[in-house]
């Protein structure tokens, strides 16, 4: 059986659920992880397993025993390391945002452009099983033109502090950090439509609300609650070259009654909702019938979707199967989420190039 050589660089807290799924894939060998702080990445290293530890990533970079790495660093060092890694022959795996501006994202792209190497976006949700049965109805047929979709994706006090919460780290906030997931989800299922508009709002009201302290938030590794630049919600409608549009919003900072995460897509046959639960609505014999596809939950599984996305690049690696979330949907998705940003700073539609 071949086996693929992997090596992490960053060995914080999404980094764990990398190192979860490599540990039960049969080809996937831990050689190597890496972190800027090197005790770090030696207790990670010790705790899965993995032969070496390295404070520096370049010095994972040059070992011959690396194949392909998992990016799992903060995201104004995912240029850095995945053209780093691409031109030291690896393949790459770079968690999500492909990059924080589209300028980063496209020198990314130009890096790979240059290579023989697979590099895939850590769009995680798209792997999981309820998207991808979703999405085999798509390709059949039964939903017809999707024409319309509305991603939602909303913490309340959900603000993971640390850089995260820091935009000249993160690039942003809730919209590129969670909300990228819920927006992703829409446009893989539409077919990937070129963006020609986009009108967008952020707003800074609430702050980060930790003086919440009763719900349970997401652990970035070096937590400073005190510390926020970034915006508590972002909303947006996006047009396509195909006519169809989609609607977004996302939040850190809330007045909402609840947590809550909604993915759906409409076509002129049939529509889906993804999440939180799968169920296909269509028509029948002059009915409105709803379809349920039998997958387990129904909904998005972190252990699932995770092991599913790296089997999907272990696969890629090898040669076996094209890669799903190419590092061109890394670039689009930036492109739109910048372009957002940049409608809600200019308080007008902007127009996508
Ligand atoms: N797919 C998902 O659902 C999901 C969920 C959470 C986070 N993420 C993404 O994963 C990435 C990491 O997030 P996290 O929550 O694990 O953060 P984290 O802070 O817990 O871990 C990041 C680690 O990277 C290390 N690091 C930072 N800069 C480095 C550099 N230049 N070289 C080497 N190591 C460096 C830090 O020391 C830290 O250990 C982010 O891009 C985030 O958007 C994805």
């Amino acid at each position: 059986m071949s086996t693929l050589g992997i090596g992490i660089i960053g060995a914080g807290t999404i980094a764990r659920a990398h190192l979860d799924a490599y540990a039960v894939h049969p080809e996937a060998d831990l050689v190597a992880i890496s972190d800027v702080n090197p005790e770090r990445a030696r207790a990670v290293a010790e705790e899965y397993g993995a032969r070496r530890a390295y404070g520096d990533p370049h010095e994972l970079l040059a070992d011959p025993e690396v194949d392909a790495v998992s990016i799992c660093t903060w995201n104004n060092t995912h240029a850095e390391w995945a053209i780093a890694a691409v031109r030291a022959g690896k393949h790459v795996l770079v968690e999500k945002p492909l990059a924080r501006t589209l300028e980063e994202a496209e020198r990314i792209q130009e890096a790979v452009a240059g290579s023989d190497r697979v590099l895939q976006v850590g769009f995680v949700r798209r792997h999981a099983p309820n998207c991808q049965v979703l999405k085999s109805f798509i390709d059949a047929g039964d939903l017809g033109e999707i024409y319309y979709a509305k991603a939602s994706c909303i913490r309340r006090a959900g603000n993971p502090g640390g850089w995260f919460a820091d935009k000249d780290i993160a690039g942003g906030g809730p919209l590129l950090d969670i909300g990228i997931h819920v927006l992703d989800l829409c446009w893989y299922l539409m077919g990937s439509p070129t963006a020609v508009t986009v009108s967008g709002s952020t707003y800074d009201l609430l702050g980060n609300r930790s003086n919440i302290t009763t719900l349970p938030r997401y652990q970035v590794s070096d937590h400073d609650p005190a510390a926020n630049s970034v915006e508590d919600m972002a909303t947006a409608l996006v047009r396509f070259d195909n006519g169809a549009t989609l609607q977004i919003d996302c939040s850190y900072s809330l007045h909402a009654a609840q947590d809550s995460i909604s993915v759906s897509v409409f076509g002129d046959k049939g529509g889906a909702d993804l999440e939180p639960r799968l169920s296909i609505a269509t028509e029948m014999h002059d009915s409105i019938v709803n379809v349920t596809p039998q997958i387990g939950s129904g909904t998005f599984e972190m252990e699932a979707g995770f092991q599913a996305e790296i089997a999907h690049f272990v696969d890629s690696c090898l040669g076996r199967i094209e890669n799903l979330a190419p590092v061109g949907h890394g670039v689009e998705i930036v492109k739109i989420l910048e372009a957002i940003y940049a409608s809600a700073a200019q308080g007008r539609e902007v127009a996508l190039s």
